[in-house]
């Protein structure tokens, strides 16, 4: 690791046409993340020294991204996109400055393991000068070959449209991911031509060239699922089924049950705890917490919530961010919550807005209640306090402190503050008129006879 630190320059300049898109390739995002995000984290968790990436010119959000989820990233710009050869050498003050190992990735393979690359490191700990990953693909149209010699080196690496009929027939295809251990790699990429279908710089090249310079190359496998190269919108809805199928299956690696896994859609930082229950059709946007035993009915849609141990939500609820349900608390259909705590043992069983606001602990919110936070300016907060009970109907107009035990009556507009165990009302007196009802029917009944 010390002897070898790493550097892992990841390409991100190319223009992503196949997209049709005005948002850069690299920003699409699987499980609610960028596709750079996740190559940079799993770079990072590879054991990255250090990190560069290739953009653009003009790719601003790119950049912006990078240094949000990978502070001090170096990024270099690729003045034309002339290929991946010439794109890991606009990185080459990074590949000088560097003493140790390279490895290159491709912003738009974003499945790849951290697992995987280290094990491109210790094919290079093993001897080999240059490591590619290769998989066998079920459909290797428009994939690099891995052209491997009987001494189980890699030759070269020829492209779709560059190989020959039986070049095709190979399965093994290129990754795109490389380790490199080359004292001079800019000098080794430098000497790639654009002799070629695309008229590119082929970092792909690469290998046959070492190979003539007498330098050791070797494959190193990976699974199909982590090579798939999103290039299209179908691919990208390939990879982001292949993530989806990962991330339930290590939910219920850890302990939760998911009565229809493929129903349940979860984020790249979904955290959900043992023996949480998930009903079908259950959206986890990003910033979802679930702890242990809370029981998650179907239809619910969250993002950016916690959920306590024990609690109980849904059917159809919807979580918006900062919200926080305490354990053993009730949240059921039809109820909104944002930016709200509703803490132990509180209950807002049917048809509620709960935004800007604390249910204190083992408080009631009847159906129907509104928080009115917004004045059309201004958000404001409501207060309810430890075992309060709000009626059914009732609209609590913020800013408003309802106190500890006290009680609402159903159908109130609150809009001052109510002391503790008081009762506040705010309805006006009902009319009664003896035996109407009666007298009504009767009359009705007779203009029926006679009509
Ligand atoms: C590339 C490989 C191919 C491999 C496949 C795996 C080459 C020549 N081909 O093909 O062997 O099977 O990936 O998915 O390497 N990029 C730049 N600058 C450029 C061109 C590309 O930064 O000038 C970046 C792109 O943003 C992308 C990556 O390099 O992240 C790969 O480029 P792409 O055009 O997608 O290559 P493929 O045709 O997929
Ligand atoms: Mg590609």
């Amino acid at each position: 690791m010390i002897e070898h630190p790493l550097l892992i320059v990841v390409l991100a300049a190319g223009k992503g046409v196949r997209m049709r898109s005005a948002t850069p390739k690299v920003l699409h995002a699987i499980a609610g993340r960028s596709m750079l995000a996740h190559v940079l984290a799993t770079a990072r968790s590879a054991g990255a020294a250090r990190l560069a990436l290739v953009v653009a010119p003009g790719m601003e959000a790119v950049r912006a991204e990078a240094a949000k989820v990978a502070p001090g990233i170096d990024i270099f710009e690729q003045a034309t996109q002339a290929g991946t050869g010439h794109a890991v050498l606009a990185a080459r003050p990074a590949l000088e400055r560097h003493k140790g190992d390279v490895i290159v990735l491709f912003a738009d393979t974003p499945l790849v393991e951290p697992a995987t690359l280290r094990r491109l490191s210790e094919a290079l700990d093993g001897g080999a000068q240059i490591a590619a990953l290769g998989f066998e693909a079920e459909d290797a149209s428009g994939y690099g070959r891995l052209i491997v010699g009987s001494e189980g080196h890699v030759e070269a690496i020829r492209e779709d449209r560059d190989a020959s009929d039986a070049e095709r027939r190979i399965g093994l295809c290129n990754a795109g991911a490389m380790g490199f251990r080359v004292p001079d790699l800019a000098g080794l990429l430098g000497r790639i031509g654009n002799r070629n279908a695309k008229n590119e710089y082929y970092l792909t090249d690469v290998v046959a060239l070492a190979v003539a310079a007498g330098l050791v190359t070797r494959p190193v496998a990976c699974a199909a699922e982590e090579a798939l190269g999103v290039n299209s919108r179908e691919q990208l809805a390939a990879a982001e089924a292949v993530f989806q199928a990962r991330a339930r299956r290590r939910a219920m690696d850890e302990g939760a049950t998911l009565v229809a896994p493929e129903t349940v859609w979860l984020s790249f930082d979904t955290v959900i705890g043992r023996d949480v229950t998930i009903e079908p059709n259950v959206f986890f946007g990003p910033g979802v917490v679930v702890e242990d035993g809370a029981h998650i009915m179907a239809n619910c849609h969250m993002v950016g919530a916690h959920i306590g141990k024990g609690a109980r939500v849904g059917p159809f609820a919807r979580f918006r961010p900062g919200t926080d349900i305490g354990d053993s608390a009730r949240v059921g259909n039809f109820v909104e919550v944002k930016n709200a705590k509703l803490e132990t043992g509180a209950k807002a069983n049917h048809l509620s807005y709960i935004g800007d606001g604390r249910v204190g602990e083992g408080a009631n919110i009847g159906a129907g209640t509104i928080f009115c936070n917004y004045d059309g300016f201004n958000k404001h907060f409501t207060d309810v306090g430890k075992g309060a009970f709000v009626g059914s109907n009732s609209s609590l107009v913020a800013p408003v402190k309802v106190g500890d035990g006290a009680y609402i009556g159903s159908g109130s507009v609150i809009s001052k503050d109510v002391a503790p165990d008081a009762l506040a009302l705010e309805r006006s007196a009902q009319e009664q008129r003896p035996g109407w009802a009666a007298k009504f029917r009767t009359l009705m009944g007779r203009r029926k006879r006679s009509a």
